[in-house]
């Protein structure tokens, strides 16, 4: 009796292959042969079985398979090589597979895999402290744990600052985005796809508005009048829904990620600051997508001087492999009980280690300088292409910091109140442009709910890919431009 589902076309297809090539179909444990992760399928088989047995919850931006990746470029089983503009949503900081990493990992993979965290220390988590605490945007961040995923370490500041301050509300901002895990997920506001139709979420939530000029009905400036309405509005909710002596915490993104791309002013965050300090109300910065350089200091918190009583870190850390961060004071972290934090998988040996040849890089390689000098090349690129008097009407904003950095298109149908709306604006700019440019061999991403792509590529990326890239963005916006 076959072991397959019944009537499954392509598990039978699969394993016809399989047969043919002279192996056998594993299908003792699996109901499927494994055949085509050997190496055997082609691109298209291997997307078939994608489409058929991965959860249909997780999208994607392309139909095809990684195959390997190398520096700032990955070549797909489809047989494509194409520039990396996303770097996995901001992780392979250091560009894929970097040679010293992925050494320090397959060496640690030798000695140690998983010294579990409640057990005992490992010395990779030691070691990567160290290598951490000069890198901290303020000496006072001297208290570590280690987590796995960005939405864990989001959960576990969340936890942190109820279990400190002994206050339930925690005051987030328009915009946000912190992750998809259930506490992570109440404090998103950036989308509502990340939890349409799942509530009751987290309660003792409060949203405040991110002074992001487009939620204001606004033109792309910053304004300070904007900041003041945004730090009144913060006052306003503390006087009017949640009173300080019931809120654990203001968390905050330093640049909105999911949100658009919008670096926060930095009179708006030390705004916050004061009156987290004014209210004994910790201040969680989350630093997940903007840390480890992305933004051309290793925070971006740094270029405000704001000092977090809780910082969230993932993402570019271990450049791929999972690890992520919470950290803060040691008199605050001193308060939580042993055993109220941690995790099977928590600070992996493996990651670690990882993570600590990719401080090692970024000393060695002189990563920010090459942030800073990128930076001024894509910027001048995208300003030279907002000059083209073709261009110019349809992109309403190009900003951000560093390599992270955002074009926004104008739009005709975002909301009929907008006053960004230009009813002759070409439909849909932002996703068309991400697909003509890889159909020209590059992957860029979308982000928020307006017209808007995201750069992020590689932080030690050459001139010339960078240049590359840049070309292939400017062929492809004046492409979809023209066709209306
Ligand atoms: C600012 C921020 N916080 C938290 C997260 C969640 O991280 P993860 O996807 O690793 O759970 C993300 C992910 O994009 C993020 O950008």
């Amino acid at each position: 009796m076959s072991l397959l589902p019944r009537g499954n076309k392509l598990s039978q297809s699969v394993v016809s292959a399989s047969l043919r090539n002279g192996t056998r179909a594993n299908v003792g444990a699996r109901p499927l042969s494994w055949t085509p992760l050997r190496g055997v399928a082609t691109a298209t088989e291997l997307t078939r079985f994608g489409q058929r047995y991965v959860n249909k919850g997780l999208s994607r931006l392309v139909e095809d398979v990684f195959d390997k990746g190398e520096g700032s470029w990955l070549t797909m089983k489809s047989g494509r090589r194409v520039l990396d503009f996303t770097c996995g949503i901001g992780v392979t900081n250091l560009g894929h597979c970097h040679p010293k990493v992925s050494k320090a990992a397959a060496d640690q993979c030798m000695a140690l895999v998983h010294g579990q965290c409640s057990v005992a220390y490992h010395e990779p988590y030691l070691n990567l402290i160290k290598r951490l605490l000069p890198m901290m945007p303020d000496p006072s961040l001297d208290s570590f744990f280690f987590w796995t995923s960005g939405s864990e370490a989001v959960e576990g500041a969340l936890k942190m600052a109820r279990s400190i301050t002994h206050k339930q509300n925690i005051i987030t901002m328009q915009g946000a985005y912190h992750g998809r895990t259930f506490g992570a997920m109440a404090v998103t506001k950036s989308k509502t796809i990340y939890s349409d139709g799942v509530a009751p979420l987290m309660p003792g939530v409060f949203t405040a508005p991110f002074p992001y000029w487009h939620h204001f009905s606004s033109s792309p400036s910053s304004s300070e009048e904007r900041i003041r309405a945004c730090l009144y509005q913060v006052e306003l909710l503390l006087s009017q829904q949640s009173a300080p002596s019931d809120t654990a915490a203001i968390l905050i993104e330093p640049v909105l990620g999911e949100g658009g791309y919008v670096p926060a002013p930095h009179t708006f965050l030390r705004g916050l600051r004061e009156i987290c300090n004014k209210h004994g109300i910790l201040l969680i910065i989350d630093e997940v997508q903007s840390g480890f350089g992305r933004t051309g200091k290793n925070f971006n918190i740094e270029y405000s001087g704001v000092k977090p009583d809780i910082m969230t870190i993932a993402k570019g850390l271990a450049n791929g492999f999972p690890l992520s961060g919470i950290v803060s004071r040691k008199e605050l972290t001193d308060k939580l009980k042993p055993g109220s934090m941690g995790g099977t998988y928590a600070g992996n040996a493996v990651s670690c280690a990882a993570a600590i040849a990719v401080a090692d890089a970024f000393k060695e390689e002189k990563i920010l300088e090459n942030v800073q000098a990128r930076s001024k090349d894509l910027f001048d690129s995208l300003h030279a292409l907002q000059r083209n008097a073709a261009i110019g009407p349809h992109i309403l904003d190009i900003r951000g910091q560093g390599l992270m950095v955002a074009v926004e298109f104008a739009s005709p149908s975002h909301s009929a109140y907008d006053p960004a709306v230009t009813t002759t604006a070409p439909e849909h700019l932002a996703s068309r442009v991400s697909k003509r440019c890889l159909e020209k061999g590059m992957f860029l991403l979308t982000t928020s709910v307006y017209e808007t792509v995201r750069f992020i590529p590689p932080l030690n990326i050459s001139q010339e890919d960078l240049l590359k890239g840049c070309q292939i963005f400017a062929e492809a916006v004046e492409e979809v431009v023209k066709e209306g």
